[in-house]
């Protein structure tokens, strides 16, 4: 199996579906502000910062406020965000994730966590996931969003390798762009439309074997 010696998971859309409830969050504050906001411009804001995603949404619904009000929204979407994920637990895995890092791990490969969420921390506690991590590295460690390699990158500081030993699995083209940034492989996860930058493009993890680590 190559030079593959470390893996690194974004949370969000590969982990675990809480790509949903971030967009039922933010489609919820555009219908108060007065505007639809689709799953397609959703597709934007993945992998992107709370902050930056709010500009994103306000420039969809052509709407602008002053700096304090706008930390009010993200606050409000934040809110509602957390209240959809209160009760999460391990049954939200998505199917075969948990089979594939206890493979790696029997197989010595390392396991990051490579994620710009400020509540990444708490997701991974809800589903019990934190002890599988040799680092995570989450939006309260780093100050550059997805494309910015950052993540990625302080994730390979962190478990001491070179950026290609290591591998991104991404749900977002803004992830798979930092993925390259950074000098790795990149899976996506999803549809091969939006994720055609990466190297390799899968549904999901269910029945993923070792041998997609070969490049
Ligand atoms: C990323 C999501 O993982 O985290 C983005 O893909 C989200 O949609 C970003 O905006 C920041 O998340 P949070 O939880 O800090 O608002
Ligand atoms: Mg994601």
């Amino acid at each position: 199996m190559n030079n593959i010696k470390a893996c690194i998971f974004d949370l969000d859309g590969v982990v675990v579906d809480t790509a949903k409830y971030h967009y039922l969050a933010w489609k919820r504050l555009a219908n108060e502000l007065g505007f639809e906001f689709t799953q397609n411009d959703n597709e934007r804001l993945k992998g992107v910062s709370r902050m930056d995603s709010l500009e994103i949404l306000l420039k969809i619904g052509n709407k602008d406020f002053d700096e304090k009000t706008k930390i009010e929204l993200a606050a409000k979407k934040n809110n509602w965000y957390v209240s959809y994920i209160t009760n999460m637990d391990e049954s939200e895995i998505l199917p075969g994730v948990k089979t594939f890092i206890k493979h790696l791990r029997d197989n010595d490969i390392k396991i990051a966590l490579g994620s710009v969420s400020k509540n990444a921390m708490l997701i991974l506690k809800k589903i019990n996931l934190v002890p599988y991590f040799d680092s995570i590295i989450d939006g309260t460690k780093v100050t550059n969003a997805k494309p910015n390699p950052e993540v990625f990158l302080k994730a390979a500081k962190e478990l001491n390798m070179n950026p290609s030993s290591c591998v991104v699995f991404e749900d977002a083209a803004a992830g798979i762009e930092a993925a390259i940034r950074a000098g790795m492989h990149s899976v996506g996860i999803g549809s091969k439309f939006i994720l055609y930058k990466a190297d390799k493009v899968i549904c999901g993890f269910e029945n993923i074997k070792l041998d997609i680590l070969n490049f």
